[in-house]
């Protein structure tokens, strides 16, 4: 099924990685997440890591009375960041792997092994009114556990598509989770490695409802301003939309390239 609109929630991480090259008070991704509001963004996601390499927990208090639309809170699933999600109370909660040793988020969580401590992160974090979404491979398996497992929605990891846009395979199997997803009731996010170039494949399927995108805009900001890299995201978004290819398909399918908005 086709959901009705297609949110884009901005990553500011970066914004505060360069921040964090030199310990310094700028640039400021909590002005960064205003700004990006202004340009349309439909949300911020932060993602609280473990070694605090780019946000920092002030940071994210800043960002939870300050983002005026969606704030979703990237995290492990840890005693400790369970417990600064309860206090801060974001929107939403993307539940993520986390290896100290990665350069970024490198796969979907393992569902199948640690299903004791997710469930009881979901449930408290619901009891709490915070939406769970898991991060996960697009791997009918995966879609089908963290169903079981009660959350409320599923994030694909987009990183194999955007690493082999070319490929059918990779797209193949984001289809096809997003379209299990759907019918299992579970609402349907994808993320990781999209740019302006790649994103209107993903944009096309109907049950993604929500895109979480990062690095490239903040890449782009730098020639054209965080604003603008914002609003060519966007339309990057509604052309792949607009071209839309409808649901679940078979080995054989051959997608249509949109073009390309800038
Ligand atoms: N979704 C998740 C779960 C992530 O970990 C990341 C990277 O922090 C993103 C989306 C955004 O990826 P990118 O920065 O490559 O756009």
């Amino acid at each position: 099924m086709r959901a009705p609109s297609q949110r884009l929630y901005v990553n500011i991480d970066h914004v505060a990685t360069i921040r964090q090259a030199r310990r310094t008070v700028e640039p400021d991704p909590v002005l960064a997440a205003v700004v990006c509001e202004r340009a349309g963004a439909d949300g911020i996601t932060a993602h609280l890591r473990e070694d605090r390499r780019h946000i920092q927990d002030a940071d994210v208090e800043r960002l939870a009375t300050a983002v005026e639309t969606v704030l979703n809170l990237e995290m492990a699933c840890t005693d400790e960041m369970l417990a600064i999600a309860l206090r801060l109370r974001p929107h939403q909660v993307t539940l993520v792997p986390e290896r100290r040793e990665e350069i970024t988020t490198e796969g979907g969580l393992d569902v199948s092994r640690n299903g004791d401590a997710l469930r009881t992160a979901i449930d408290t974090l619901h009891a709490s009114r915070i939406r769970v979404s898991l991060f996960i491979d697009p791997v009918m398996d995966a879609v089908q556990r963290a169903h079981d497992l009660g959350a409320a929605a599923i994030e694909l990891h987009t990183g194999p598509y955007s690493d082999h846009p070319d490929d059918a395979a990779p797209l193949l199997a984001l289809r096809n989770s997003a379209a299990q997803g759907a019918r299992l009731g579970l609402a349907v996010h994808a993320g990781h490695g999209l740019t302006v170039r790649n994103v209107g494949l993903v944009a096309a399927i109907d049950e993604i409802e929500e895109l979480n995108i990062g690095h490239s805009i903040v890449s782009r900001s730098v020639f054209v301003g965080i604003e603008a890299a914002v609003r060519e995201m966007r339309a990057a978004i509604g052309v792949g939309r607009r071209a839309g290819t409808g649901s679940a398909v078979s080995d054989n399918f051959s997608p249509p390239r949109p073009t390309s908005p800038a």
